[in-house]
């Protein structure tokens, strides 16, 4: 048998006002990802490589996201508001290829999960022309209501076309629907608009093939992977969500966190094996965390990729570009940018790297600080492999310190260092016998002013 096609058809067109925001809604982030992307990877996961994304007039920045993300997305312009049907037929040119499946989500719905979709696939594989997931809210107002009868489903019923009877019926529409490639077309085109809304509502389409003699299912999931976002609140709750989930998923990977709660993850954070999180830590987007190292408490992490054994924190700062190499150690206070630290190099405490190599054991003092940008331009510092920087000094960028170099503390480095040379750049030390002790005996004279000894 071949495998089933599938067309996934994205509504993004979505207007977002009560986000308040001048950023389209489906942009907005959720564990580090844009919505759009979450309900495309869940989609390409479950429905495989055909989708088609349909966007509103003035997106050029979905239209941009969709195709990064899913390269082959076809993009398609709903230029009026008329409903999620009439949204669904500006794909009509690819839904009028009829492929096996077609599955129609929404970008605002982010919490969706692939085996979700392939169950209202496998509906649609047995024989139903419309498969509907439905879900029983906590508070069904504002939902379309799934109108059952002999366990196929009849109607959809939208809350204001519902009459009393209706309105009871708890079981409601979680916005997803899959139909049968071969009938979508002519099912979606006798969709009208003679309703409360005035709008071509998709959710007629279930009516309509039963008129057909065609079949309608539906299938229940929990709420959670039905939960659309139109507010920042729904925002914030789809987040514990979802932070739940990518918790639960490194806890069961054998990542220690003693407390859970309390670490950020994104969707795409990836970690080893034996990786241990202290509490308070927030990883952005990009981050690797590899065999045995340890994350300690009040860390950020964005970008980065911490090596086997490694330790940062606490109160370390990983900025995208951070590469840490096995058993490095980066300490309180430390900040790294576009840096990579080799094998078993050290910056402890109060640091700045940034647009930088540190080689391979070396040990970074306290206080040090890689002056990589000049008002105008980043410049790059390349430390060599176990040269020691002392504390408080300032590698003025672009500077190379030679392998196995010393930099005496409190120096400001312009030039080039050698391997295995000494740099001091400070001002020398002056010592003055004894000035103390006289500054004291002339406060003791009394006098209102002293003058400072010689
Ligand atoms: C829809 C369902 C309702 C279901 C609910 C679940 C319909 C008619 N109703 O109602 O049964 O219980 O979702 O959340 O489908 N969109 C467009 N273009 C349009 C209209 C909508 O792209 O012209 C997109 C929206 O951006 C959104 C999605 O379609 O992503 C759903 O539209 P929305 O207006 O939120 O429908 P609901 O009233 O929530
Ligand atoms: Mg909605």
């Amino acid at each position: 048998m071949h495998p089933r096609t599938c067309l996934t058809i994205v509504l993004a067109a979505g207007e977002g006002t009560r986000m308040r925001s001048p950023l389209p809604k489906v942009l907005h982030p959720l564990g580090g990802r844009p919505l759009l992307e979450h309900v495309l990877t869940t989609a390409m996961l479950a429905g495989g490589a055909e989708i088609a994304v349909v966007v509103g007039p003035d997106h050029a920045a979905v239209a941009a996201t969709a195709q990064r993300i899913a390269p082959g997305a076809q993009i398609f312009e709903q230029s009026e508001r008329r409903g999620t049907a009439h949204a669904v037929l500006a794909a009509k040119q690819a839904i009028a290829r009829k492929p096996d499946d077609i599955l129609v989500v929404f970008a605002d719905t982010p919490l969706l999960r692939p085996e979700t979709l392939t169950r209202l696939r496998a509906v649609i594989a047995g024989g139903a022309a419309v498969a509907v997931l439905g879900f029983t809210p906590a508070d069904p107002n504002g939902y379309g209501r799934l109108v059952m009868r002999g366990g196929e489903l009849v109607a959809i019923r939208e809350q204001r076309d519902a009459s009393a009877d209706e309105r009871r019926i708890g079981f409601c529409n979680g916005g997803l629907m899959a139909l049968a490639g071969e009938h979508a077309l002519a099912i979606l085109e006798r969709i009208g608009n003679a309703n409360a809304k005035s709008e071509y509502y998709l959710t007629d389409a279930v009516a309509i093939a039963r008129d057909m003699g065609l079949k309608a299912l539906a299938i229940e999931t929990g709420e959670d992977d039905v939960r659309g976002i139109n507010t920042k609140a729904q925002l914030a709750q789809a987040e514990a969500v979802l932070q739940d989930r990518l918790r639960s998923a490194a806890l069961e990977a054998g990542v220690t966190m003693t407390a859970p709660h309390t670490v950020f993850l994104s969707a795409d954070t990836k970690f080893g094996r034996d990786v241990t999180i202290e509490p308070n830590v927030v990883f952005g987007p990009g981050v690797t965390v590899e065999d045995g190292a340890v994350i300690r408490s009040f860390s950020h992490l964005e970008g980065a990729h911490v090596g086997k054994g490694a330790r940062v924190g606490p109160y370390a700062r990983l900025r995208p570009g951070a590469e840490l190499g096995a058993d490095v150690h980066i300490g309180n206070f430390v900040e790294v940018k576009a840096a990579t630290i080799e094998a078993g190099a050290k910056a402890n405490h109060l640091a700045y790297i940034g647009d930088a190599r540190i080689g391979a054991g070396a040990n970074i003092g306290a206080g040090t600080i890689t002056c990589n940008y000049d008002g105008i331009a980043k410049h790059r510092t390349d430390i060599g492999a176990g040269a020691f920087i002392g504390s408080n000094s300032s590698l003025v960028a672009p500077v190379k310190i030679g392998d196995g170099a010393y930099v005496g503390s409190g120096s400001v480095v312009t030039k080039n260092v050698p391997a295995d040379a000494l740099a001091v750049a400070r001002a020398p030390q002056t010592v003055k016998e004894g000035w103390a002790k006289r500054l004291r005996q002339i406060k003791v004279l009394g006098k209102k002013k002293p003058a400072k000894p010689a």
